[in-house]
């Protein structure tokens, strides 16, 4: 016999981290879904718990990327990403979200082995962060994965055109598409994950025409980032858009200066040590 009191009742959409006095219910994978076609999706990457909490109110969905490996860990690419390293940043950010869907990378070799491999990394990140769904970069090789973790309960999120865990291959992070073949190819490779029951698609880094075609012929919502605003929704780094950094793609709009807020801040506050003018008699506790 439970010794639970029945009047307990669970809310596992909203985040128990962050209770508020009206509580939002999340939104969910479906509703994200039925956005096809309609309101545009606002979509930003997020890797903290303030992060989330600032961004949370104005977005659909959280991203928790594993560009976590550049903009966190200054690392040079995304395939030194680790599971650990996700599964900590994708619960912070559900700890500090209540309102957006939180979404979560799977790292580089956690999930193209086997759709077995797949299903237990997925799993795993979804019981570790209380995420909604996970992404995984890829096309038609991977279509059979997505359909057997979506048939197995893990909503999936794909990632076509750009897909930076393929660095290696690609050799860079260049526009992708130019030719009639590789444009060809990736119109197919969204194809493949949506019919493989992908329930949203990121299209990065491609010529508009792919972008604008996939999203005609999927019935799921794409998300673009250097794609086109004809995408049914938009991501972004938030660093990059922040301003935090001085080189950023072509793609970036950088909707604030924080690199240069930031720098004016502590070289005051420097300043402010040298001279002895830091602390003042406000900021000292007295006998
Ligand atoms: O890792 C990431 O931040 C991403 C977005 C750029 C789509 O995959």
């Amino acid at each position: 016999m439970s010794t639970l009191p029945k009047t307990l009742t669970f809310d596992t959409s909203t985040s128990r981290a962050n209770p508020t006095p009206q509580p939002m219910k999340r939104l969910t994978v479906p509703r994200i879904r039925q956005r096809k076609g309609g309101e545009p999706i606002v979509m930003l990457t997020a890797y903290t718990v303030r992060q989330a909490q600032l961004l949370d109110p104005h977005c659909d969905m959280l991203l928790v990327g594993d560009s976590l490996a550049q903009v966190i860990y200054g690392l040079p690419h995304t395939v030194g990403v680790t599971m650990e390293m996700m599964a900590l940043h994708g619960a912070a950010v559900v700890r500090g979200s209540y309102h957006a869907a939180v979404i979560v990378d799977m790292p580089f070799g956690s999930y193209e082995g086997s759709p077995e491999q797949a299903f237990d990394n997925a799993a795993r990140l979804l019981k570790e962060t209380g995420a909604a769904a996970v992404k995984v970069e890829g096309g038609k090789v991977l279509a059979p994965t997505i359909e057997f973790l979506t048939q197995r309960g893990i909503p999936v999120m794909g990632h076509v055109g750009l897909t930076p865990q393929a660095v290696n291959i690609l050799g860079g992070y260049g526009v992708r598409g130019k030719s009639e073949e590789e444009a060809r190819s990736i119109v197919e490779d969204a194809v493949a994950v949506a019919q493989a029951g992908a329930f949203s698609i990121v299209i990065e880094g491609v010529l508009e025409s792919i972008a604008i075609e996939i999203t005609g012929k999927v019935d799921c919502p794409t998300i673009g980032i250097g794609a086109s605003a004809q995408c049914d929704g938009q991501v972004l780094v938030t660093d990059d858009m922040l301003g935090m950094f001085e080189r950023v793609p072509k793609f970036v709009k950088r909707y604030q200066d924080m690199a240069g807020v930031i720098n004016g801040a502590v070289k005051d506050y420097a300043d402010e040590v040298r001279s002895r003018s830091f602390p003042t008699e406000d900021q000292i506790y007295q006998g």
